[in-house]
């Protein structure tokens, strides 16, 4: 470990009732960076937080300080701290008091030199002036320093959430661990506050690590960003390496407004999507299937006929700078950013710069969807076909109502209904059938490969959405088959909040 990483987490691993919530996580932290967690609810960034708070042990791999590994040491002996999200601060207490109530528990630990030489360890309480100074000091540092004297119940949401990262700032620690600590506050609160935690980093120079599921959050905080999914690291780099580079279809889709391809390669630097054949500066063995990623902004909306990419203007929201349109091409849905303003339903021709287009690696063991609706009885609805699914993995702790509303478990109810989801298909789930009416969609094989213990087939439906799928058995390209999903094993992700579709 270089001395400049203050932290250092090598394969770490922790299973809850054996399965994985955190898997082979490696992570070097340097001294005084903001690093965060980010991914949806349940991939594992809580989890991670507390090992490295010491409130959960690690069941494989270590995490380092200062060449030691203290993945087994109670929290109370690492030089780390934590703010929550939902913080306690204790009500009967004024704000000096809150904080300082810690530092009256803690004792000092000092080693003490007797005349002989031998050396003896002490231990002592804070004298009440040594409390001062401290509280005063961290107060100051999260502009709080005339509110000593006020008691906490009093405090706005986001002042009390100040409150609680004095408290956890005034045992100096070298390392600040930050769990969603905005999530309770509104948004125009949260914004103020990511502007003061910004400037409370500096002002400490302190490392924090930040969990969040906000990638704007993420992405306007960070010096360093880790995307996670299902317990595992997706990618790590700095906010703009990860907007403009993401490693696959998730990071591309879970950062930022994208469109998001399924595309093919169709001969030397050529792929194929939206039905058009793009030339590209990247090889790719032909017919292997890739994910394209396309930035809004980096699409153009030309007069009709100035391109062959045909398009029709849907929806316009102006954003200040620009104007945000909805085109439809074919059946597919296109958000792009134009500082000119364009009518509602016009034709019109889009433009596409190659360079431009972002071209991934296929995830390597799902296909994965975006934007496919749910009908009125929650099942997916794909182009040729439709598809059950649970739809209770939405919401963590909810289920389905007998009438198939969506129910919290704070009891309320969802009408799915339209809801867009992003789909997730692993290569296993899919069994193929020589009576294509045995499945749910019918598609054609396009492509079959040998991949050492198991065929990898590559479907096209007639609305040409590819699938892929792992299978026992070899097939020729052309022949016809029905394709059944194993419906348990397919996992779906509402980009956006369900609150529009509370009943
Ligand atoms: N104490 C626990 N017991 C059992 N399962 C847990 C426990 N803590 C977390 N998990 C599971 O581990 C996974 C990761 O959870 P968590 O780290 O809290 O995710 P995040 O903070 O990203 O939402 C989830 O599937 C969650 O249900
Ligand atoms: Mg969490």
């Amino acid at each position: 470990m270089g001395q400049e990483h203050v932290i250092e987490l090598m394969q770490v691993a922790k299973q809850f009732d054996g399965k994985y919530a955190v898997e082979n996580f490696n992570l070097a932290i340097k001294q005084g960076e903001f690093v965060t967690f980010l991914g949806p609810s349940g991939c594992g960034k809580t989890t991670t937080l507390r090992m490295i708070a010491g409130f959960e042990m690690p069941d494989a791999g270590k995490i380092m300080l200062a060449g030691q590994d203290i993945g087994q040491l109670p929290p109370y002996k690492r030089p780390v701290n934590t703010v929550f999200q939902r913080y306690a601060l204790f009500p009967h207490l004024n704000v000096f008091d809150n904080v300082a109530f810690g530092l009256r528990l803690n004792k000092v630990h000092i080693k003490k030199k007797l005349p002989d030489g031998t050396e003896v360890e002490e231990f002592r309480k804070y004298t009440a002036e040594e409390v001062f100074t401290k509280v005063t000091k961290a107060l100051k540092i999260v502009d709080l320093d005339e509110f000593e004297k006020r008691n906490v119940t009093t405090l706005s949401g986001g002042q009390q959430q100040r409150v609680a990262i004095a408290r956890a700032i005034v045992n100096e620690p070298k390392i600040l661990l930050l769990d969603e600590p905005l999530g309770a506050l509104d948004l125009k609160m949260r914004k103020e506050m990511q502007l003061e935690l910004k400037a409370m980093h500096r002002k400490l120079g302190i490392t924090f690590i930040y969990v969040t599921h906000d990638q704007e959050e993420a992405l306007t905080m960070s010096d360093t960003i880790v995307v996670m999914k299902d317990g595992l690291i997706q990618q790590v780099g700095t906010p703009t390496d990860i907007y403009n580079n993401p490693v696959n279809a998730f990071v591309a889709n879970f950062i930022g407004e994208s469109n998001l391809f399924n595309a093919i390669s169709v001969g030397a630097n050529q792929i194929k999507f939206l039905n058009q054949t793009f030339d590209v500066p990247h090889q790719f063995p032909d017919n292997e299937k890739v994910d394209v990623v396309l930035r809004p902004e980096d699409i153009e909306i030309k007069p009709l006929g100035e391109t062959p990419l045909q398009a029709v203007i849907t929806d316009r929201i102006f954003k200040g700078v620009h104007y945000e349109y909805n085109v439809v091409v074919s059946k597919n849905e296109l958000i792009v950013q134009d500082t000119k303003l364009f009518d509602l339903n016009l034709d019109v021709s889009l433009y596409i710069d190659p360079t431009l287009i972002h071209i991934m690696k296929k995830d390597l063991v799902s296909n994965v969807y975006k934007d496919i609706p749910l009908n009125d009885k929650n099942q997916l609805v794909f182009d040729d076909g439709l598809s059950d699914v649970n739809i209770a993995q939405l919401l963590e702790g909810s289920k389905v109502s007998d009438t198939g509303f969506l129910v919290s478990n704070k009891n309320v109810q969802y009408d799915l209904k339209n809801l867009k989801v992003f789909v997730e298909i692993p290569f296993n789930a899919i069994e193929l059938f020589g009576d294509p009416d045995m499945g749910q969609l019918v598609g054609n094989v396009v492509q079959c490969f040998y991949k050492g213990d198991h065929y990898q087939i590559v479907m096209r439906t007639e609305s040409e959405e590819d699938f892929i799928i792992d299978s026992e058995y070899a097939y020729d390209v052309g022949t016809k088959l029905g394709m059944k999903f194993d419906t348990s094993k397919i996992k779906i992700k509402a980009k956006g909040d369900l609150v529009d579709y509370e009943v």
